[in-house]
């Protein structure tokens, strides 16, 4: 996915899985996601309910919770990692497992805190037993996450790891050559680095992250 813009196909799919989640009619808002932070705080919180119906894939048939995504709606930085994990599916949190808690220690590193930023996902719903995402099941997902970009409006996107780093900027390349370089993502800049669950298999690789999001934190910072 390399752009923002909702195709005709993604509002056709977004308007049948709101009716079949029993919305059968919408209200206009005043505005579109160029609205205050609050109405687009309102709005992220319509879609998560939206969302936690959702049936439109295999991965809800194993599922204990969605994952929506959580942090502070109007965040400069948002993670994108690639599905939940079990802790993540058991509690409905991302990032909550081993992961997590790297991922919380290499946010404090760079002088964030959790609350401050938004994380998010590829796919809402955990893949069976930790198996890779397939690709019907990103496509299926992908209009909730482009909502939740287009409502919160980060100013950095950080793409963890190879699903979401190929997934939001149409690349191929292994991620550990597209870490460390900016991309974009429509008009948001977009910085691949390693998954937190890589780095654990190989702690030599935490500054090379580290470094990663100073840079994206640099960006939110500059003017
Ligand atoms: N790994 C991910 O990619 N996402 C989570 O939420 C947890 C682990």
């Amino acid at each position: 996915m390399a752009s923002a813009e909702l195709t005709k196909k993604d509002i056709l799919h977004y308007l049948r899985f709101l009716r079949n989640a029993g919305f059968l009619y919408l209200t206009p808002t005043k505005g579109g996601p160029t609205e205050s932070a609050h109405a687009r705080a309102e709005q992220l919180e319509a879609l998560k309910l939206a969302v936690a119906k959702c049936t439109q894939c295999r991965l809800c048939e194993g599922r204990t919770h969605v994952v929506f995504g959580e942090g502070n709606p109007d965040a400069d930085l948002m993670f994108v990692g690639e599905g939940p994990g079990a802790e993540e599916d058991r509690l409905g949190r991302p990032f909550v497992g081993r992961s997590g808690k790297l991922l919380d220690q290499m946010i404090e590193r760079v002088g964030l805190k959790r609350e401050d930023v938004f994380i998010g996902n590829v796919v809402k719903c955990r893949p069976p037993d930790n198996r890779d995402p397939e690709l019907d099941e990103m496509e299926t997902c992908e209009p909730f996450l482009k909502s939740q970009i287009a409502l919160i409006q980060p100013r950095v996107i950080v793409a963890l790891g190879r699903f979401a780093a190929h997934r939001l900027t149409g690349e191929k390349t292994p991620i550990g050559r597209m870490r460390g370089h900016f991309y974009s993502y429509a008009d948001v800049k977009l910085m691949p680095t390693l998954h937190p669950a890589a780095v654990l298999r190989n702690m030599n690789q935490l500054q090379d992250v580290i470094h990663d999001l100073e840079r994206a934190v640099a960006e939110i910072q500059r003017d």
